[in-house]
């Protein structure tokens, strides 16, 4: 169940009056529920690790400030930005792709956002899990309604990567590599992934959901993961305000969705090479259902079809799949 409208804004009402003792009754009025219901709630909150002292026959106050993607929250810093207009917040769900996609058949808006604090059965690309710990990364899925031919999918993606680029590198200042099509790579390490589904007709595309998984504040990763994937906190050497990141993310992806129905292709796929060390020959090994090859990039067509050259003098453009780079 997504969280209820009246806990978020409650939590809206804590943050807004964070340095005094909010009235438990004034709460109740506020949120329109009863004393009993927001003692109860705020008890919830507590329980998922929020920190609200309670001073009897007064009211509440927050210790500190929850890095929480309460929907109210969210929207307060994103301002006018059409993508996150609207915000569909779960605590937990299994997938916020599923329910995008649920929300994406039922015709909800261009630009509606979906988020967890936690996902149990978190989809990865090529039917991967996405490790999703409890209020450690951010989890969103992006719903777009874009006016363009299913073809277009691929440039979603980067588009995606590129944003996602954008928005980790300026509020981290890390040096964020993109490795085709759109993970994220920090000291050569994933700290990010996208996987995008869609549901289309054959001319024209109803939904993209873009899914993002960024980890922002894992503190160490699981043994299996170790070696090929970290979190911003772990390169950073801080803690990382993921409401920071995730607004950031949300202005750039409207920024370079606007760039693409007004420019085309070109405008994104330029950029993606222009922040890509895998773009211009690199060494990678491929891998995209046959047997693997070891090839050099050669850039990425105006369909955002990786262009490589295998080690036999072959040329191909691929369109799925994943690389590896040589070391
Ligand atoms: C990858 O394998 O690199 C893609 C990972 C995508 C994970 C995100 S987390 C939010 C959204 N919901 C999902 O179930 N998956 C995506």
């Amino acid at each position: 169940m997504p969280t209820d409208r009246r806990i978020d804004k409650l939590i809206h009402l804590l943050v807004k009056h964070a340095t005094v003792v909010v009235p438990g009754p004034k709460i109740a009025t506020e949120i329109g529920v009863t004393r009993f219901k927001v003692f109860k709630w705020i008890e919830s909150l507590r329980q998922l690790g929020v920190e609200i002292r309670g001073v009897p026959a007064v009211g509440y106050q927050l210790v500190t400030i929850p890095d929480i993607l309460a929907p109210s929250l969210v929207r307060a810093e994103l301002g006018d930005c059409p993508i996150g207009r609207n915000v569909v917040h779960f605590f937990r769900t299994d997938s916020t792709n599923a329910e995008a996609l649920k929300l994406a058949a039922d015709s909800v808006e261009h630009g509606t956002v979906v988020l967890a604090e936690e996902q149990t059965a978190g989809r990865g690309r090529l039917g991967r899990v996405w490790f999703s710990e409890k209020f450690s990364g951010i989890y969103a899925s992006v719903i777009l309604r874009p006016p363009l031919a299913p073809a277009a999918a691929p440039v979603l993606t980067l588009m995606a990567g590129l944003a996602a680029k954008k928005a980790v590198s300026s509020v981290t200042g890390l040096a964020v590599d993109i490795r085709w099509p759109n993970d994220l790579l920090v000291n050569g390490k994933k700290v990010c992934g996208i996987l995008t589904e869609m549901s289309a007709e054959v001319d024209r595309l109803h939904a993209v959901v873009l899914g993002i998984g960024i980890n922002v504040n894992h503190s160490l990763m699981p043994a299996a993961l170790e070696n090929i994937a970290t979190s911003l906190r772990m390169e950073a050497h801080r803690g990382i305000s993921r409401i920071h990141v995730l607004v950031a993310l949300l202005r750039e992806l409207d920024r370079h969705y606007q760039l693409l129905l007004k420019n085309g292709n070109a405008a994104i796929t330029q950029r993606w090479e222009a922040a890509s060390s895998f773009a211009h020959g690199k060494r990678i090994r491929v891998l995209a259902g046959g047997p693997e090859a070891m090839a050099t990039t050669m850039g990425v067509d105006p369909s955002g079809a990786l262009k490589v050259q295998y080690d036999d003098g072959r040329q191909e453009s691929l369109v799925a799949g994943e690389v590896v780079e040589l070391k």
